[in-house]
C-alpha cells in the first residue's frame, strides 16, 4: 500500500512576518496591504506569527502532533527581491534551514513555490497579465529546485491559481486589487503557463515528485445548465487544460479572448505526478437573472465564521469526481474551517466545531479512499492562525492559537485530537 501522509500547511506570507529582514524584496500584498479598505483589520503579514524567527517552536510542535509532512510555500521576494535576476542568498538560507530542521524532526517537506506573493517589482512590469512573468516563474522554479531538491521530495508549483487570477485581478479583493476580467483571463493563462515552465524547470533539476494545487467548489442544483456553467467557472477552467482538454467552452470567455499562443497548452499540459486538491466548501446554484448566468443559493447547513457552509459530502463526491477524471495520484492540500476561537489562559483552546469539522471531512476522505481513489495524502489548514489575507487576522483557521499579542502557541483541541488521529493510523503508513 502507499505510504498515506498527514500533515498540516500553512504559506509563507501568512505566517513568516519578517518582511523586511535579510534582504527580502516587497510582494505584492506588502503592497496591497498598504491600500485603505483592503484588510479588513487594517493589518498586513509585516509580523504574523514570526515563523521566520520561531520556526525552531513551530517545528517542535509539528513534532508532539506527530505530523509525516508539513507543506509550507517559499517566498518568491525573499530568493529573488527583483523578481528576476539578483539572487538573495540569506533568503534561500532560510528555507534550507528550515527543511534541514524537518528532516531532523522527521517530517517530510512539501513545498509550494507559489502561495500569492509575487514580487512587487514584477507587478510594476505587468505582473500575470505579463508573459513575462510566466519565464521568470521558471527561472525561480529552477533556483529553488537547484537550492532544495536533494532534500525536498514533493514540489507543487502554483497555489490556487483560481484565486491569483480571479480575485487578483477581477473582483480585486486579493492583491494586486485590480477589476478588469481581461486582466483576469491573461494571467489565468499566464499562471498556467508558468506552471508547465516551472514544472519543466522543476524536473530538469532534480524534482522528483512534481504537481499542482487546485482549489474546487463541488456545484449542486436542479438546473443542469446553471451546474455546468458554475463547474467551469469553479473546478474546470483551470484542471481541464492541465489534464491536456484545453480551456472549456464558457460564455464569459469570449470575448475577450485568452493570450494563447502556439505550443502553449502543450507546456500548461506536462505530466504531472500528483494534484493537489484544496478543499473547505461546496456552491448551490439556480438559473441566473439578467445578466448573470447563475444566482448563487445560500447556505442549507451550518456555515463556518467564513461564512462557507460544512458539507463533508462534498469532499468525498470531488473525490470520486476527480479519480473518474484522471488517474493522478491525489493529496488533499488543505481543508479546514475558521471558528471564532477565544482563549483566556487556559491550556487548551476548546474548538469544538473544528474538531466535528475535521473528524467529518476526514472520514469523507477515507470513504472515497477505501473506494479506490488514490488518495495520498491530508494536510490541515492550517497549522496556526494566521494572516487571512483580506480578513487580516479577524480569522483563526488553525488547530494551534496564535496570542499574537505574545506569539504564544496554544494548541486548540483540534491538535489534541488530530495527534490521536495520527497515532490511530499506523497501518496506513
Ligand atoms: C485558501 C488559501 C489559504 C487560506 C485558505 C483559508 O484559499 O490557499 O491560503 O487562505 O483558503
Amino acid at each position: 500500500m502507499n505510504q498515506f501522509l498527514f500533515g498540516a500547511a500553512t504559506s509563507a506570507y501568512q505566517i513568516e512576518g519578517a518582511a523586511r529582514e535579510d534582504g527580502r524584496g516587497l510582494s505584492i500584498w506588502d503592497v496591497f496591504a498598504q491600500k485603505p479598505g483592503a484588510i479588513a483589520d487594517g493589518s498586513s503579514g509585516e509580523v504574523a506569527c514570526d515563523h521566520y524567527h520561531r520556526y525552531p517552536e513551530d517545528i517542535a510542535l509539528m513534532r508532539w502532533l506527530g505530523l509525516q509532512a508539513y507543506r509550507f510555500s517559499v517566498a518568491w521576494p525573499r530568493i529573488l527581491p527583483e523578481g528576476r535576476g539578483r539572487l538573495n542568498p540569506k533568503g534561500l538560507a532560510f528555507y534550507d534551514r528550515l527543511v534541514d530542521a524537518l528532516l531532523e524532526a522527521g517530517i517530510t517537506p512539501f513545498v509550494t513555490l507559489y502561495h500569492w506573493d509575487l514580487p512587487w517589482a514584477l507587478e510594476e512590469r505587468g505582473g500575470w497579465r505579463s508573459r513575462e512573468t510566466a519565464h521568470a516563474f521558471a527561472e525561480y522554479a529552477e533556483i529553488v529546485a537547484r537550492a532544495l531538491a536533494d532534500r525536498v521530495p514533493f514540489f507543487a508549483t502554483l497555489n490556487e491559481p483560481w484565486c491569483s487570477a480571479f480575485l487578483g485581478y477581477w473582483t480585486g479583493e486579493h492583491a494586486p486589487g485590480e477589476r478588469n476580467l481581461e486582466a483576469a483571463l491573461k494571467a489565468a493563462h499566464h499562471l498556467l503557463l508558468g506552471h508547465g515552465l516551472a514544472v519543466e524547470a522543476l524536473r530538469a533539476h532534480g524534482a522528483k515528485e512534481v504537481g499542482l494545487v487546485l482549489n474546487f467548489a463541488p456545484v449542486y442544483g436542479e438546473d443542469e445548465e446553471a451546474v455546468n456553467r458554475a463547474d467551469i467557472y469553479h473546478n474546470r477552467f483551470f484542471l481541464d487544460p492541465v489534464l491536456g482538454r484545453g480551456y472549456p467552452e464558457s460564455p464569459f470567455l469570449n470575448p475577450p479572448p485568452m493570450p494563447i499562443q502556439e505550443g502553449d497548452l502543450e507546456i500548461i499540459a506536462r505530466p504531472l505526478d500528483f494534484l493537489g486538491v484544496n478543499y473547505y466548501s461546496r456552491a448551490r446554484v439556480a438559473p441566473g437573472e439578467g445578466v448573470y448566468p447563475v444566482r448563487y443559493l445560500p447556505p442549507e447547513r451550518e456555515v463556518t465564521d467564513m461564512g462557507w457552509e460544512v458539507y463533508p459530502e462534498g469532499l468525498y463526491d470531488l473525490l470520486k469526481r476527480l479519480s473518474r477524471e484522471t488517474s493522478l495520484p491525489l493529496y488533499i492540500t488543505e481543508n479546514g474551517a475558521a471558528y471564532p476561537d477565544r482563549w483566556h489562559g487556559e491550556e487548551v483552546v476548546e474548538d469544538p466545531k473544528r474538531v466535528a469539522y475535521l473528524r467529518d471531512h476526514l472520514e469523507a476522505a477515507f470513504k472515497a479512499k477505501a473506494e479506490g481513489v488514490d488518495l495520498r495524502g491530508y494536510f490541515v489548514w492550517s497549522l496556526l492562525d494566521n494572516f487571512e489575507w483580506a480578513f487580516g487576522y479577524t480569522k483563526r483557521f488553525g488547530i494551534i492559537y496564535v496570542d499574537y499579542a505574545t506569539q504564544r502557541r496554544i494548541p486548540k483541541r483540534s491538535a489534541h485530537w488530530y495527534r490521536e488521529q495520527i497515532q490511530k493510523k499506523p497501518v496506513l503508513r
